[in-house]
């Protein structure tokens, strides 16, 4: 153990956290040393902002950044950035919306921008007495308290909008809930809706504790357990959606028709059976992710709330649908999405910068739209695959590039391979086997 405890490792140097973390944890590897340190930025300042985003910081996680262009949304042309590290996300973003270029784009709706938090907390008084108290009084009283708090959201035509208390002691006894509901305008209010809760349940019990109206036992009974904004954002959804007829269904290996049949097939797979649903909406989360992460919001968050929404009906299913009627196919997601466009690391991390600015500078009503249509995009394109010729063959092309490229290969010899690959299986031994021979013959 000795060695392995550590005090003060925040306050070490970032070498010295280095020499301390490779000395215990690693046999003093040099090569992990070098690893670490190699990622570390040039420029000192830029460097300084990335040690500050986080804690304990010793070096920097590189993703890739890249651009899938061509998407038409709400008649309007977009370049969408997207950070990921799987191969073939970009790639079927982009094709996708190549595919919808001729067909009128993709477009969009936001149905509400509702945030939510809550006050969760326990009492066993009289029910009755409680719920008018709040209804009468308390309620007031909160708004009140977060005036100072709220002037500036307020003064962005936002705010908060309601405030309702809900009587959960079915489910738990004596367990309530105050729900506050916010208009955080463009930005994600996590920190808002925090500070209002905060300040919200300050004074539910300073005036619980100075109110007449409740015996001594009474105010005991109350017992505020936490203060916190939910994920879980049913009421800040968007919806997008790309149709045409059946005709323009050009996908070459299949009848216009056979494909709307069997595109239909698989999202209604996804709505009844779970196992696919999971995969099926991890497809969506690659295209939504890969926006959020660019435009540095929270992926955490937009997950949580995708899944919760996928179960909503008491069963986890897909979240896109798909009708075909009077010859027209129809293809829609519905997803609720907690983004922001100012605050957070928006002004903060310069590639976020530089997303939002490719995207035009949107409102959050606007980057929900352009992120929800990624996710659409993303599921048609796996779709796409899965049903005419399976997601191996572009993930393969992708995935012997990744080989070669640790192979150390020149670009003569990827051309070679690729060629010599191109309709066969890439395993990582045949790729090998294959590459030492093209050297040994060179
Ligand atoms: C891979 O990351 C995502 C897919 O599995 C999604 C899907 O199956 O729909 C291709």
């Amino acid at each position: 153990m000795e060695g392995l405890i550590v005090n003060g490792f925040s306050r070490l140097s970032k070498e010295d956290r280095i020499n301390w973390l490779v000395k215990n944890f690693t046999n003093n590897s040099l090569k992990t040393k070098e690893i670490l340190s190699q990622y570390w930025l040039d420029n000192k300042e830029l460097q300084k902002l990335h040690d500050e985003f986080s804690e304990n910081t010793i070096s920097n996680f590189f993703l890739p950044w890249g651009i899938a262009p061509n998407f038409l949304i709400d008649g309007e042309m977009y370049a969408l950035p997207m950070v990921t590290e799987e191969s073939s996300v970009v790639a079927a973003a982009a094709n996708a919306a190549k595919f919808w270029l001729n067909k009128g784009g993709f477009s969009t709706q936001v149905l509400g921008t509702t945030k939510l938090g809550h006050i969760h907390f326990f009492y066993k008084g009289n029910k009755e007495k409680f719920t008018n108290w709040f209804q009468n009084f308390l309620k007031i009283k909160l708004e009140d308290a977060t005036a100072e708090i709220t002037q500036n959201m307020r003064s962005r035509g936002g705010g908060i909008t309601s405030i309702i208390l809900q009587d959960n002691t079915a489910k738990l006894e004596g367990y309530y809930f105050i729900e506050v509901s916010f208009d955080t305008r463009d930005s994600m209010g996590a920190n808002f809706i925090n500070s209002c809760l905060e300040e919200m349940t300050k004074i539910l019990k300073e005036e619980m504790n100075q109110s007449e109206s409740f015996q001594s036992n009474e105010k005991e009974s109350l017992q505020i357990t936490m203060s916190i904004l939910s994920n879980y954002v049913p009421d800040c959804r968007v919806r997008a959606e790309v149709c045409c007829e059946v005709d323009e269904l050009d996908v070459k290996v299949m009848s216009p028709y056979e494909f709307a049949v069997k595109f239909k097939q698989a999202i209604d797979i996804a709505t009844v059976e779970t196992f696919r649903a999971t995969t099926h909406n991890k497809g969506i989360m690659n295209g939504i992710d890969a926006v959020v992460i660019a435009t540095g919001n929270d992926f955490r968050a937009v997950e949580s709330c995708a899944h919760t929404y996928a179960s909503r009906s008491g069963k986890y299913r897909g979240l896109t649908n798909c009708i075909i009627e009077d010859n027209i196919f129809r293809f829609w997601l519905e997803i609720p999405l907690a983004l922001g466009v100012v605050g957070g690391l928006t002004k903060l991390h310069p590639l976020v910068r530089a997303s939002l600015e490719i995207l035009k500078k949107p409102t959050s009503e606007k980057l929900m739209k352009i992120v929800a249509v990624s996710g659409l995009a993303q599921n048609f394109a796996a779709i796409r695959s899965l049903i005419t010729t399976g997601i191996q063959k572009g993930h393969m092309k992708m995935h012997l590039l990744n080989i070669l490229n640790q192979l150390g290969a020149t670009n003569s010899e990827k051309e070679l391979l690729s060629n010599l690959f191109k309709d066969q299986i890439v395993s990582h031994h045949r790729v090998v086997k294959e590459f030492n021979k093209l050297r040994r013959n060179s």
